[in-house]
């Protein structure tokens, strides 16, 4: 980063290059040059039809456009609408019941609900942990509000949740502080489309009650369930809720909700912060701060979105719509998957363990001379430190089947 003039580094690391932009840009320009047919452009973290197109669930924004003005333009209250309080509750655990305390608020997007359950749950200069393989904002988000990552390694050799990783590198960090926020991005992760099993959140329950016996710890889980409505199967997708509802006072459950995705209301900013837990206190307490971080950054979220989240949850047929729409397209993502990982066998390009979801990780060495090699091909993929990140939410299925060969034939002409 070159020296900063007015500006304040406060901690962070400014200015470095925007590989996705990067990437995307002489993809575009490739697209100009000899037809978006010929070019496969596998860096766009949206859901796009087989012509690029950005898909929207219409149902949802038949909703929105029948919106009264002051839905519009009224300010919401900070925490949220009070429907939409209750609706985010629904959308989030279907037909599964909690059988704890559950609050929520209101946050722009499921970045706003990550960024306040670190601002709250940690102090100043604390460890934040997560896998190796995450999503790249996680470190923003930490470094913007004085905090740092660290990572545990995800896979073990097996391919397997390296449960032992994350139970080391909890308890080095419970060594130099109290405190800390552990984020789990599941199901469908970004960027490796792996999905916790029941077993593995065996295995975390095991490692964070383990921990939470020194009661001077505070133990807080963020389950980051972005992509949880383009999954799979909604209620098989959600039997994890009931691993979460038996921890200790200091183990606390938080989840971020976003409808960007499940909702394609990327732009709107709506999502919600959640909690989780046996202890009405600890509920009670979390609405205050929740509330106190809304109004000290973004203060109120977008009531638009808020309506129509409420309308659609209010309204059996309209609600069977939005599902019946999503499913369609959850389909089509599926056979995606699907398409690579035949593909992908059947050349022997080894990916990371993919369930579900927009993206699938080929974990390679030189990862940015095989993404350049790739684009000799024509092929637009964003190279992640130790791996290619292919989003399917972006390409078609016929790419799908394609593409596989080309990255195994670009690996091995890197080496
Ligand atoms: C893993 C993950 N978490 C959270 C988000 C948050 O998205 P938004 O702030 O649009 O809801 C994203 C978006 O790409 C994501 O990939």
């Amino acid at each position: 980063m070159s020296k900063l003039i007015m500006a304040q580094e406060n901690g962070r690391i400014m200015g470095g290059p925007d590989k996705i932009f990067g990437v995307s840009t002489l993809a575009k320009k490739r697209i100009a040059e000899i037809g978006k047919e010929n070019v496969v452009n596998s860096t766009i973290g949206a859901l796009l039809d087989d012509d690029g197109n950005l898909i929207v669930l219409s149902s949802v924004i038949d909703v929105l456009k029948n919106l009264s003005p002051t839905d519009y333009a009224e300010y919401a209250p900070i925490a949220g609408t009070p429907e939409y309080l209750t609706t985010v509750k629904k959308a989030v655990f279907g037909n599964y019941q909690p059988t704890g305390y559950v609050e929520a608020c209101a946050t722009p997007g499921g970045t706003g609900a990550i960024r306040n359950a670190i601002q709250n749950y940690t102090k100043r200069g604390d460890i934040i942990l997560t896998s190796d393989w995450h999503w790249s904002p996680y470190n923003i988000i930490t470094t913007e509000i004085e905090r740092k990552l660290n990572t545990y390694t995800l896979f073990d050799e097996n391919q397997n949740f390296n449960y032992s990783s994350l139970d080391q590198k909890l308890n080095e960090i419970l060594k130099i502080q109290d405190e800390t926020v552990i984020i789990i991005n599941t199901p469908a992760h970004n960027p490796t489309g792996y999905t916790f099993t029941l077993e593995d959140w065996d295995k975390v329950n095991e490692i964070l009650k383990k921990a939470a016996e020194d009661k001077t710890k505070k133990i807080t889980l963020l389950v980051d369930i972005a992509y949880l409505d383009f999954s799979g199967d909604a209620d098989e997708y959600r039997e994890f809720f009931s691993k979460l509802e038996d921890f200790p006072d200091n183990v606390l459950v938080l989840i971020a909700f976003s409808t960007s995705k499940g909702y394609t209301l990327y732009g709107m900013r709506c999502g919600a912060l959640l909690c989780l837990t046996p202890n009405k206190d600890i509920a009670e307490e979390f609405k205050m701060v929740a509330s106190f971080s809304s109004r000290g950054s973004w203060s109120n979220g977008t009531r638009a979105s808020m309506v129509v989240l409420s309308q659609i949850f209010a309204n059996e047929n309209l609600l069977a719509k939005v599902t019946e729409e999503r499913h369609k397209y959850l389909a089509i993502l599926t056979k995606r998957g699907n398409a690579f990982m035949k593909a992908a066998k059947e050349c022997n390009l080894k990916t990371c363990p993919f369930d579900s979801g927009f993206f699938i990780t080929i974990p390679c060495k030189n990862a940015d001379q095989v993404g350049e090699e790739l684009q000799k091909s024509n092929i637009f993929a964003v190279p992640i430190g130790a791996g290619i990140r292919i989003s399917i939410a972006s390409i078609s299925e016929e790419a799908c089947k394609m593409i596989p060969a080309k990255i195994a034939e670009a690996i091995s002409n890197v080496k």
